[in-house]
């Protein structure tokens, strides 16, 4: 098997940087260069001061000062990596589409377009293009049929090999995959191509956990896992509803039935609702190809861990309203977090945007305090929502970089984001500076009822009475 020296990554984002940052670490044989066409972003991946990097994830800072200058390198040049790499991954989105046909739901392409013309145009020799996005199923023809009608003559091996890693535990979940999967042709060049991912993969990870299937197995076992992983959250989030009501708790129904080993402990914390780029634009789209192959009840199914998802953030925002006398106007609420969960500073589809909006809606003051989180990025979430105008958006939600100091003379606290630190704070001092009855509304499950209690707070916790 003919060994790989070059690859290079069309993508610098959450997966680009990490992934490649892991595989430059664990081959320090192979060149790997990671492409943008966003100069800023690039920019900050070449950064000296590695705090200044575009993603937040432990771990990330230090892959990238182990390997950046001596085989890892970050550039905008996609042409030269294309031309000189033997493996050229594609990670860039795929975002929901907001035009169209499959308007809102369906995966927009056109970014995996632009660099299977751009693979065509320039690439020289043989190469293998990887779909590391994640793409709807049969995307791979659509690339294949780009690059054989409009390439140089040379031969295009594709592969699906999506990437399965978590925000905030990215580099972890790299260096320790439960399984990497590589879907390609099942002829000899196609084998070829798959057992030369498998070795990079091989370098680290054991045989066992390297499934190789069929492209079409490939790509929708990536939107299958992610349904399946989200349907757990919003089955537990529905019994949350529903132990509040009966004053059951959520926390030991969940302790009690992960314990069947049938079921498993993992992903039964209810919360305010799932966030992040992938679980809504990944069902979205798997409910898209149900109903565009006729299959109706299939993607009622699937929608439905939507429409769940969508219920319990209203149903929290309604609660702090009702709560908080039936009116929130004028009142100042302080949202400790807004990443779309901890240890990462992506806020995309994070649940206290829909929540923030909601409580906009009603005149509400908002204060967010977010530990990694800019205030630009903020601004941006509110107004690509377009509820209200950007001026609006900055009247009425204020960011602050000063968590205690922001609860001074509020009504109430709404926990979005499980950051630890939220934990080590100082809840009697909180206590004392806030308007009584101080309210705290925990969508995260964080902290223990009967200690803020005790501090004297009004506390609402998920999932229990
Ligand atoms: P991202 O938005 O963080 O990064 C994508 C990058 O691609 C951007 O920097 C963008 O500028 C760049 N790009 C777009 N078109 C380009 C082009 N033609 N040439 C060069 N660069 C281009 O996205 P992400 O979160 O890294 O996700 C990428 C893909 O991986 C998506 O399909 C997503 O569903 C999938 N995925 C994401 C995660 C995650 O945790 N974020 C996990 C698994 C899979
Ligand atoms: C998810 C999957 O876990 C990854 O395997 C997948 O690669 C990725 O999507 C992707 O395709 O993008 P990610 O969205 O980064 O990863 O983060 P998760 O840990 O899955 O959390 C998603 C959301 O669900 C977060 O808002 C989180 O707070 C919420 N969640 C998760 C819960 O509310 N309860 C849980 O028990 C687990």
């Amino acid at each position: 098997m003919k060994k790989i020296t070059k690859i290079c990554c069309i993508g610098a984002g959450y997966v680009g940087g990490p992934t490649m940052s892991v595989i430059a670490k664990q081959c320090p044989e192979i060149k790997v260069t990671v492409v943008d066409i966003n100069q800023k972003r690039i920019d900050q991946w070449n950064d000296n001061d590695l705090d200044n990097l575009p993603i937040y994830e432990p771990g990330l800072k230090e892959m990238v000062e182990a390997t950046r200058g001596k085989n890892l390198f970050f550039s905008t040049d996609v042409d030269k990596a294309i031309d000189e790499s033997e493996i050229i991954f594609i990670s860039v989105n795929t975002p929901t589409k907001t035009y169209g046909k499959g308007k809102g739901q369906a995966a927009d392409l056109k970014f995996i377009e632009l660099c299977a013309r751009n693979i065509a145009k320039v690439a020289k020799d043989d190469k293998i293009v990887v779909e590391k996005s994640t793409l709807p199923v049969r995307t791979a023809e659509a690339i294949k049929s780009i690059l054989d009608n409009t390439g140089n003559g040379v031969n295009f091996e594709i592969l699906s090999n999506p990437e399965f890693l978590a925000e905030g535990t990215a580099i972890e979940d790299l260096l320790n995959a439960d399984r990497v999967l590589i879907g390609g042709q099942e002829t000899a060049s196609g084998q070829q191509a798959k057992d030369a991912l498998s070795a990079i993969y091989g370098h680290w990870l054991p045989k066992e956990r390297i499934l190789q299937t069929n492209v079409w197995s490939s790509e929708l076992s990536k939107l299958v896992a992610n349904a399946f992983l989200a349907q757990r959250v919003s089955s537990i989030n529905s019994i949350s509803a529903l132990c509040e009501r009966t004053d059951a708790n959520v926390a030991e129904v969940s302790r009690a039935i992960g314990f069947d080993s049938r079921i498993g402990s993992k992903f039964l914390n209810s919360s305010v609702g799932f966030g992040g780029s992938c679980f809504q634009k990944d069902i979205l789209n798997l409910v898209y190809i149900a109903r565009s192959f006729g299959l109706q009840e299939v993607a009622d199914y699937w929608e439905q861990v939507i429409i769940m998802n969508d219920y319990q953030k209203r149903r929290f925002a309604e609660n702090i309203i009702t709560t908080l006398y039936n009116t929130v106007s004028g009142k100042k609420i302080v949202f400790y977090g807004w990443a779309f969960k901890k240890d990462t500073n992506d806020t995309r589809e994070s649940a206290a945007i829909y929540v923030a909006d909601a409580l906009l809606e009603e005149n509400a003051e908002i204060l967010v305090y977010d530990p990694k989180v800019k205030a630009e990025t903020i601004y941006a979430d509110m107004d690509y929502l377009g509820t209200r105008s950007p001026e609006e958006n900055r009247r009425l939600l204020k960011v602050t970089d000063n968590a205690i100091e922001a609860v001074e003379n509020a009504h109430a606290i709404a926990v979005l984001t499980e950051w630890d630190e939220f934990k080590s704070y100082d809840w009697a001092e909180i206590y004392q500076k806030m308007l009584k009855p101080a309210f705290v509304f925990d969508g995260r499950r964080l902290l223990d009822k009967t200690t803020m209690e005790g501090f004297g707070f009004k506390y609402y916790k998920i999932g229990e009475s």
